[in-house]
């Protein structure tokens, strides 16, 4: 039987569209018919791990658990944010909290991950956020060569190596009790070329391709295992202090406010819509919000920074 070629593209664009609007249908229900995953009854009464739990994202997070009933072990080096939190946490809520302060990039160390590793697998930890991260240092922005080869090395450590190391910590735990929840952290910046940080942009791809890859050779259906990357573009944290004091500086305060939640939104807000993507199904990663997931994610590969550039702040 000869098929028409002309019939046989028009099949195949059908099959195109079909798949292209079932994915947008996902991500319509996956924020506007959000389900939220039940943490609790993965956790029991073992522990969430989150790295960089002092502040930012990270401490959302433990806001977010400790609502749940979940046991917390927040790991930042950060002492005196580390403290705050933890008191508001034990203050607010009836969980256990173990804070350890400590440089995570000191993980290289196999004498100091060995002893880590011992120390942590004394508790049950049934969900890992690999959360801690940093941006170049900020002399560095736009401006590579003008980077150190200490902010170049520590920078590939806490974004990329701890992340790896940290996931093959608590793996072995889940895989024997099959059940857990792995959430990293990548980053828009890791889903194309990001001219401002190209050592983040690196940093950040890793992350997702190592979370889809981990994802893949252990799927939820064999392991009990539920796999997730965020890649969000920017939100205001201390990590984006560059562009809130930069809009801030040249007068953009109301354009600031206006931009609230939406293309520029508050690590409440943010997180808030962020973890109902977590356990959907939707384990190819996400956005986190609607505008994230629609258009920045798709906007950054054609995205022109010399805007951004001119709106930072950079001074120390
Ligand atoms: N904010 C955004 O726009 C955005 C967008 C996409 C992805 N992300 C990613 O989200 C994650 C969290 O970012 P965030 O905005 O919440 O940043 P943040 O407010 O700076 O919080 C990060 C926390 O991690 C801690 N930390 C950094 N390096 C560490 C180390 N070596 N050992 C232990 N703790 C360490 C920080 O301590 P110090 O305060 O002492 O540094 C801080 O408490 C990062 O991986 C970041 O790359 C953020």
């Amino acid at each position: 039987m000869i098929v028409c070629p002309f019939l046989f593209l028009q099949i195949l664009g059908g099959l195109c569209l079909l798949r292209f609007l079932y994915t947008q249908w996902r991500i319509i229900s996956v924020y506007f018919f959000p389900k939220e995953f039940d943490f609790k009854s993965v956790a029991r009464d073992g522990y969430a791990l989150i790295t960089g739990g002092a502040e930012g994202i990270g401490k959302q997070c433990a806001l977010y658990f400790a609502k749940k009933g979940i046991n917390l072990i927040l790991v930042d080096f950060n002492e005196k944010k580390l403290k705050e939190t933890t008191k508001e946490i034990n203050e607010n809520f009836s969980v256990s909290v173990i804070a350890k302060v400590m440089d995570l990039t000191s993980l290289a160390d196999p004498a100091v991950y060995d002893a880590f590793e011992k120390e942590m697998l004394k508790q049950n930890i049934a969900i890992l956020f690999n959360n801690a991260g940093i941006a170049e240092e900020k002399r560095a922005f736009w401006n590579y060569a003008n980077s150190t080869s200490t902010g170049i090395s520590r920078l590939i450590s806490i974004n990329s190596e701890v992340v790896a190391l940290m996931t093959k910590l608590v793996l072995p735990g889940m895989l024997e009790r099959k059940k857990g929840v792995i959430m990293h952290m990548g980053s828009a910046a890791g889903l194309s070329s990001f001219d401002a940080n190209p050592i983040y942009a690196g940093s950040k791809a890793f992350v997702i391709l190592f979370a889809r890859s981990i994802r893949d050779l252990y799927p939820t259906s064999k392991t009990g295992i539920v796999h997730h990357v965020f890649y969000p573009a920017f939100i205001r944290t201390s990590l984006t202090t560059f562009i809130t004091s930069g809009l801030k500086k040249k007068g953009h305060e109301n354009t600031l406010e206006s931009l609230k939640n939406v293309i520029f939104p508050t690590v409440e807000s943010w997180f808030e819509s962020a973890i109902k993507t977590v356990g959907n199904g939707f384990d190819n990663g996400s956005g986190g919000c609607v505008f994230f997931e629609f258009f920045a994610n798709y906007l950054v590969s054609f995205l022109d920074t010399t805007t951004l550039q001119k709106l930072s702040d950079l001074s120390e």
